[in-house]
């Protein structure tokens, strides 16, 4: 008899205990929203929406340990006690692997020996990894909170461009990526450095639905070659940083396998180049990794993500993955390589550090409350469980299969967090171009007759308009439906399913839409005004 884990199901691992009641709304209702929000998906009443997968960020259901957490938050100003809880948890989760301190124990059961508080959390001085503690952390601040992943990345970014400037002004300077998201790519290009992605060759090939249980290839990778092709026909000094996005994002969420992070970590290392990850959704990249990548079966996902993270010299994140409604942050390695190329007079960490204060807050909550600190540094814990991760998988992996069998142009295999509709099938055959942004096209009309809201991640929201036709060929044509952690059940996966398909019988009436607003906006995606034209 097969065990457990042999079924090819997710075994249960959580259970709703809190639910809300979706509202009643009428197709009419939703098509007099839609006209008066300009048909921009960003600008539609939630509450008017019966199935929102528009994002998966902070749009999670926090469990009940978060919940309790979150009586435990300190909002004193300075140092408060979810600080030095928060800094363990992180490096218990991207350091420590199976052997974790778990010093949030002796907030959460409110230990009263001073001593040993004062020993295991609050005057401890750490150094060496992404964490510095006590005076190390204040002398060479390596570790920085932030309420999201984008002020991480301006935080970053903003910080490195003028000691770029300053080093070379004639310069030209590049940051390649396996993927950037949008808010990266944005704030890579608001500082004057040019984003480059390097998708990985088979992303858009063929994958048959009844395989994604056995086998996986790794769509999310960087093309190495590539990244070595630019190192060498431009210049070490241009290219000031490389990223890697696990999981990819912007290229179907697909993840990235642990030798392509080792050969992406020897070409950084062999050019000396600090190689970071945007790190959102490590622990479904590393629930990838155990499932598929051969050696580490019988791994554990702590100790898989330990293994990745050793590889990487600082990481920017989105805590609100997955993990907890709000919460980023920016971590590099103690006097590794980025602090050593970028602390040219001052410590890079003390100019970080200062942004941070001038834009976020104080370093202790930048930004955050002390209930939300609490909340994240729970379920730091959480996420890594293998069952749950295995169950946000699943449930993303079946609703791709669904798809598939319905006949729908899915990218496959599905990714961690999200489906997405490779648009330029979906319209094969009709009269719809890339520049008719089809993909906004179809949210329109899957929010206005269905209401379930998608989003497209195309020529619309990446500017195809804009470009060049060089540029034109790294943007994908896809519409993504990102699956919240821990909210949606099957019977939502259903509903989605009939009606996505139900579209796509009727794929020749979806109407091209006009940008009438702003279309000249930077991320103009979250802005503009938008136009269906229904041909009659
Ligand atoms: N990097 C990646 C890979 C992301 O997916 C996101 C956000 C960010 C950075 C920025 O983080 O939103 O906390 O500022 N992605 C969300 C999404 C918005 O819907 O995929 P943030």
């Amino acid at each position: 008899m097969k065990s457990q884990n042999e079924l090819g199901v997710a075994i249960p691992a959580n259970k709703p205990l809190v639910v809300r009641t979706i509202k009643e709304v009428t197709k009419e209702q939703r098509e007099y929203a839609l006209k008066k929000t300009e048909y921009n998906m960003f600008s539609f009443p939630a509450d008017l929406i019966f199935v929102d997968f528009l994002s998966d960020s902070g749009s999670g259901t926090m469990t009940d340990l978060q919940w309790s957490a979150l009586f435990h938050g300190d909002e004193s100003y300075a140092r408060n006690k979810g600080y030095y809880v928060l800094l363990e948890a992180i490096r218990d989760t991207f350091e420590r692997g199976d052997k974790p301190k778990h010093s949030i124990d002796l907030v959460l059961s409110g230990e009263t020996n001073i001593k040993k508080l004062m020993d295991e959390l609050y005057i401890t001085d750490y150094q060496g990894g992404f964490v510095n503690g006590g005076v190390s952390q204040l002398s060479r601040p390596n570790a920085f909170i932030v309420p999201q992943g984008r002020c991480a990345e301006h935080l970053l970014f903003s910080t490195i461009a003028p000691i770029l400037k300053e080093r070379n002004r004639e310069e030209e300077y590049f940051i390649p990526n396996n993927g950037h998201f949008d808010t990266t790519e944005a704030n890579i290009n608001a500082n004057g450095i040019i984003p480059i992605n390097f998708f990985s060759a088979n992303l858009l090939d063929d994958f048959p639905y009844d395989e994604m249980n056995i086998r996986n290839p790794f769509k999310g990778n960087m093309d190495v070659k590539a990244l070595e092709t630019l190192i060498q026909e431009k210049s070490v000094e241009s290219i000031p940083l490389i990223y890697i996005t696990i999981t990819n994002n912007t290229a179907a969420g697909q993840p990235v396998s642990m030798s392509n992070i080792k050969e992406v970590n020897k070409i950084a290392k062999k050019y000396n180049i600090p190689l970071f990850f945007d790190a959102c959704r490590f622990a479904e990249n590393a629930n990838f990794i155990k499932e598929f990548e051969n050696g580490y079966k019988n791994k554990t996902i702590p100790s898989i993500v330990r293994e990745m993270f050793s590889y990487v010299d600082g990481f920017t994140i989105s805590f609100k993955k997955g993990m907890a409604n709000i919460g980023g942050g920016l971590f590099f390695k103690d006097r590794g390589m980025f602090h050593q190329k970028f602390s040219v007079e001052d410590d890079i960490g003390i100019k970080l550090k200062e942004k941070q204060i001038l834009t976020f807050g104080n370093d202790s909550y930048g930004g955050l409350s002390g209930r939300d600190i609490m909340a994240l540094a729970t379920s730091l814990y959480e996420t890594i469980h293998q069952n749950s991760l295995r169950k946000r998988i699943m449930q993303v992996r079946n609703f791709a299969q669904k798809l598939a069998i319905n006949g729908l142009p899915v990218i496959l295999p599905a990714g961690g967090h999200a489906v997405y509709l490779n648009m330029d099938k979906f319209f094969e055959g009709t009269n719809i171009k890339t520049g008719d942004f089809g993909g906004v096209g179809f949210t329109i009309e899957l929010l206005r007759h269905y209401g379930i809201r998608a989003c497209e991640l195309g020529p619309f929201a990446f500017e195809w308009d804009k470009k060049t036709p060089e540029q034109r060929e790294g943007i994908l044509n896809l519409v993504r439906f990102a699956i919240p952690r821990n909210l949606y059940g099957n019977e939502h996966i259903d509903y989605a399913v009939a009606a996505i398909t139900e579209l796509y019988y009727n794929r020749d009436k979806i109407p091209k839409v006009k940008i009438s607003r702003g279309a000249k906006l930077r991320l103009r995606h979250f802005q503009t005004g938008l136009q269906p034209i229904y041909i009659k």
